[in-house]
């Protein structure tokens, strides 16, 4: 990679986002290449799902209020950061709305749908029940299968008129993100005190799981597709809380745990080999692989460049104390929990999830920075 060009490209495009901050649309007319954004996933990208759906109890439960939302748009809005994510920044470079929640009433679809719900796992709630792995219920049922589901309902609700040839129009000028998913299914069964080893028993069910809803979207006329890996766990404050050690060669050089990350690795690797079949069997469909834990350990060997601030890069801006701010009793939003005074300087939001600049810098990454594989250099049509 040219990283000098590639830092000047970066600059350009930060420079370009930040006179960009609002939830609303910013329609221009003119030829759009993408028109619609169908998200799938998890608390990465849901914008309000769960809220609708309802929490009870749990860290989640923090997410109704502030200071979830604190940055923008001050006030609570479901989102699990204290502002915008990914999807919505995407959305805002594709000069989009960000795609509306499913779950929420009176909805605009017509620039796309968030189906992704916080706290949702890649597989369904009945096999993980049934192979004992839930200790602690999730959030939601929502699982990857059942936003399928909600998908192929919503479309029998568009294209009345020639329905076939209307939807094979609107969905092969659509960007599907199918995850960031199946963190949720780790995260659950690591909550049962299973090894590593264990864990990594369960990626190929996870990600046969992701394959097989890409699999049934190209089907239904999806012809543009990003698949998210996973994030460098190794590296987020509640992992390096809940499995800190004294032995420092457990630790790589950017104080990560190595076997954590190692199995984020694992996952990844898994995944980008099942997409590279799938490419082999579509070939007219573009699938791309979104590189966050690429994009994360990138942003972590340079904090300074993106006004991170290095002495609490791996801490979070809300939390209830200790070495990474970091307590699951004091989960932020928590009567424990402390938020930092300037958010912008951190990446870690909550422990779990990033701070609305941690996803912005990461979009500006992904789309910009070569980090969204293969096709990279169709951003610049889509984006121009
Ligand atoms: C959403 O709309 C449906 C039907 O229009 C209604 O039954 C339901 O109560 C509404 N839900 C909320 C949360 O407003
Ligand atoms: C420390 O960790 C390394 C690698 O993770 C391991 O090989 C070594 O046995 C550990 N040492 C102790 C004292 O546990």
């Amino acid at each position: 990679m040219a990283h000098h060009a590639l830092l000047v490209q970066i600059t350009l495009f930060v420079l370009l986002l930040f006179s960009d901050l609002s939830l609303g649309s910013s329609l221009q007319n003119g030829d759009r290449f993408i028109e619609a954004v169908y998200s799938f996933g998890d608390s990465i990208a849901d914008t309000g799902n769960l809220l609708v759906e309802g929490v009870s109890g749990g860290p989640l439960a923090a997410i109704s209020s502030l200071p979830y939302g604190m940055t923008f748009p001050g006030k609570s809005t479901g989102r699990c950061s204290d502002g915008l994510l990914m999807i919505d920044f995407i959305a805002k470079r594709l000069r989009l709305p960000s795609p509306s929640p499913y779950l929420k009433n009176g909805s605009d679809f017509t620039h796309g749908v968030n189906f992704a719900v916080a706290g949702a796992t890649a597989l369904e709630k009945s096999l993980l029940v049934e192979n004992g792995i839930i200790a602690a219920l999730p959030a939601t049922s929502s699982s990857l299968d059942i936003q399928l589901d909600w998908f192929k309902h919503h479309i029998r609700s568009i294209c009345s008129n020639d329905r076939k040839a209307c939807l094979k129009k609107r969905l092969g000028k659509s960007l599907f993100l199918v995850g960031e998913i199946g963190g949720n299914d780790y995260n659950y069964v690591f909550l049962t005190g299973k090894s590593i080893k264990e864990v990594e028993t369960y990626i190929p069910s996870v990600v046969d799981k992701i394959i097989n809803v890409a699999k049934e979207l190209i089907n239904a006329g999806a012809l543009y597709m990003i698949v998210p890996g996973n994030f460098p766990v190794g590296c987020a404050p509640s992992y390096l809380t809940a499995f800190q050690t004294s032995n420092v060669s457990d630790y790589d050089n950017q104080h990560c745990i190595k076997d954590l990350n190692m199995f984020a690795i694992h996952h990844n690797k898994y995944l980008q080999q099942q997409l590279h079949k799938l490419r082999k069997k579509h070939p007219m469909v573009t699938i791309m692989y979104a590189d966050y834990y690429n994009v994360i350990t990138y942003l972590l060997n340079r904090p300074h460049y993106y006004g991170l601030d290095e002495q609490t890069l791996l801490k979070t801006c809300c939390g209830g104390g200790g070495k990474y701010n970091f307590d699951i009793i004091g989960f932020c939003g928590s009567p424990e929990a402390t938020v930092c005074a300037n958010p912008d300087r951190y990446l870690n939001w909550d422990g779990v999830h990033l701070t609305q600049k941690g996803y912005q810098l990461m979009t500006n990454l992904l789309t910009t920075g070569g980090f969204t594989y293969p096709n990279n250099e169709l951003w610049k049509k889509w984006i121009s």
